[in-house]
């Protein structure tokens, strides 16, 4: 994961480079929250599944930088005073304090729009089918039938919007869209890339979704166990503001357990690859065993 962390940070800089021009603020802002590290998950999960079926790994880093963007940009909107109000985040200010609440909003949309330009570029894949449909997905996973939605949700159910039913099916939904959808594409990019058989496709498909899920459980379960210094962001946030989590309906044994057990459901989809998924394997109980 250090090895990939290193590389991703190294294409994002070099897809997110900062003009002498009036708009720099907007870039630096960019490449404040984008190259301020995090665990780099979704890249790793992206180049390990890629590498499965031998596609170019310069190719396979520029559609996880891509991604890496979106999911920054998620961050960026999902700490400002509308949403969570987030002061930390990666271990820095947030965007909004560093900068100011416009600009980040800016910066959000601009690592947005960029994500989508690096997949569409030749860069990515050199065959245009292959790029239309990372495009496609991407989009999907993304918005508001992926993460935007999930978010949605999020806020209706702390804030009581339309009366959102508030169980553990509904806290499942919430989560396999708000983070499990980004999580899964990070998984079928590389199939896709690598025009992989429907059955290898599928496999990465359904270990994405489980892992997605058990991802964002052990970040609830972080939220209330973690430490800031860890975390690199504040934790009891969602107590804080009374949300409904995993933590809340299944209380953090429960959790834990849930987590655990999706873990191992995700790495049981992996059986038709061998050893060359082991590092896959591994990532599945690292998501649920973390403490950052
Ligand atoms: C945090 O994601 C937001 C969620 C979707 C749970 P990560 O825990 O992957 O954050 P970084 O990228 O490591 O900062
Ligand atoms: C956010 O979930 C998921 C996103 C789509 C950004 P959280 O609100 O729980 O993420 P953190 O805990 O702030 O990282
Ligand atoms: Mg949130
Ligand atoms: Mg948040
Ligand atoms: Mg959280």
């Amino acid at each position: 994961m250090a090895e990939t962390s290193a590389a991703v940070g190294e294409r994002l800089s070099e897809l997110l480079p900062a003009p002498d021009t009036a708009e720099r603020r907007v870039i630096e802002a960019m490449r404040y929250s984008a190259l301020a590290g995090g665990k780099r998950l979704r890249p790793f999960l992206l180049t390990r599944s890629a590498a499965l079926f031998h596609v170019s790994p310069r190719a396979a880093l520029t559609v996880a930088a891509a991604l890496e963007m979106i999911h920054t940009y998620s961050l960026v909107h999902d700490d400002l005073p509308a949403m969570d109000d987030d002061d930390l985040r990666r271990g820095r200010p947030t965007c909004h304090r560093q900068f100011d609440e416009a600009t980040a909003i800016l910066a959000g949309d601009g690592l947005l729009t960029r994500a989508f330009e690096v997949v569409a570029d030749p860069a990515s894949h050199t065959d245009p089918s292959v790029r239309c449909e990372l495009v496609r997905e991407l989009a999907e996973a993304a918005g508001a039938r992926g993460m935007v939605g999930g978010q949605m949700i999020d806020l209706m159910v702390e804030r009581g919007i339309g009366a959102q039913p508030q169980d553990v099916a509904a806290i499942t939904r919430m989560h396999q869209l708000k983070t499990g959808r980004l999580i899964l594409f990070a998984c079928i990019a590389g199939p896709i890339m690598g025009k992989a058989s429907p059955k290898m496709r599928a496999s990465l498909h359904a270990y994405g979704r489980d892992l997605g899920l058990a991802f964002q459980i052990a970040d609830d379960v972080l939220d209330e166990t973690g430490s800031a210094q860890d975390l690199g962001k504040t934790p009891g946030k969602d107590a804080a503001h009374g949300k409904t989590t995993f933590v809340t309906l299944l209380g953090l044994d429960g959790a834990r357990d849930r987590a655990r057990l999706l873990s191992d459901q995700a790495v049981g989809h992996l059986e038709v690859f061998g050893p060359e998924a082991d590092m896959l394997r591994a990532v599945a109980r690292y998501v649920v065993e973390r403490d950052r």
